[in-house]
């Protein structure tokens, strides 16, 4: 059983999907199980969700530490005390330091909600990604999982799915349809990771 710590900034949607794909008939049943989740914002909802499921929760945020490495330590510290084996980022609004990359090489994950590496990149985000989508009458947007690396977005692909996009399409609308499928495929790509560690480890 792999033991997955979730970093998030926010509403915490993607969080939970995770979560539930470790429960019930989920993809990730038997396989892994969040054990640790840290916001770097007090009041992300993200963290109402993981003390509802009874998943140690913290809140570590940068402007408390002098510098990014003794704040990407604190951090590192908290993923190794809770043996965490793979690191999800999960709406996590920022870039995750040297210092926990290094440590995990090749097990950090990401979610970004748009077709990388088209609209990916510093100040693509959120709502920022879908109306630049939108504005660019793009036919197709999606989602997609890669490996998170010290850039914006630029890590390998590990899935990636698309939505179409009609005429009638809003930021709004496209950004319901790409988060079902951030839902979806974020249990799935941690899966496929896993599996592929455990072929390394045999
Ligand atoms: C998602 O669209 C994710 O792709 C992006 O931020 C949003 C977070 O949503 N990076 P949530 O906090 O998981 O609900």
């Amino acid at each position: 059983m792999k033991k997955i710590g979730v970093l998030i900034s926010g509403g915490g949607s993607n969080l939970q999907s995770v979560i539930d794909s470790t429960k019930r008939k989920g993809v990730l049943k038997g396989i892994a199980k969040v054990v640790l989740v840290i916001s770097n914002n007090l009041h992300a909802y993200g963290l109402e969700r993981a003390q509802k499921e009874g998943i140690k929760n913290i809140f570590i945020e940068r402007k408390y530490y002098s510098d990014d490495k003794s704040y990407n330590a604190e951090i590192l510290k908290e993923l190794k005390k809770e043996e965490v084996d793979i690191v999800c980022l999960a709406g996590y609004m920022q870039i995750l330091g040297k210092e926990v990359l290094d440590s995990y090489s090749g097990k950090v994950l990401n979610i970004h909600p748009a077709l990388l590496p088209k609209y990916g990149g510093k100040g693509m985000y959120g709502k920022y990604v879908h109306e630049a989508v939108v504005k660019n009458k793009e036919k197709e947007s999606g989602a997609t999982v890669h490996f998170a690396d010290e850039n914006y977005d630029t890590g390998n692909i590990v899935i990636q799915e698309k939505v179409e996009i009609s005429q009638n399409d809003s930021a709004q609308t496209v950004a319901k349809k790409v988060l079902e499928v951030e839902h979806k495929i974020y249990p799935l790509a941690i899966k496929k990771v896993i599996e592929n560690i455990e072929k390394k480890e045999d």
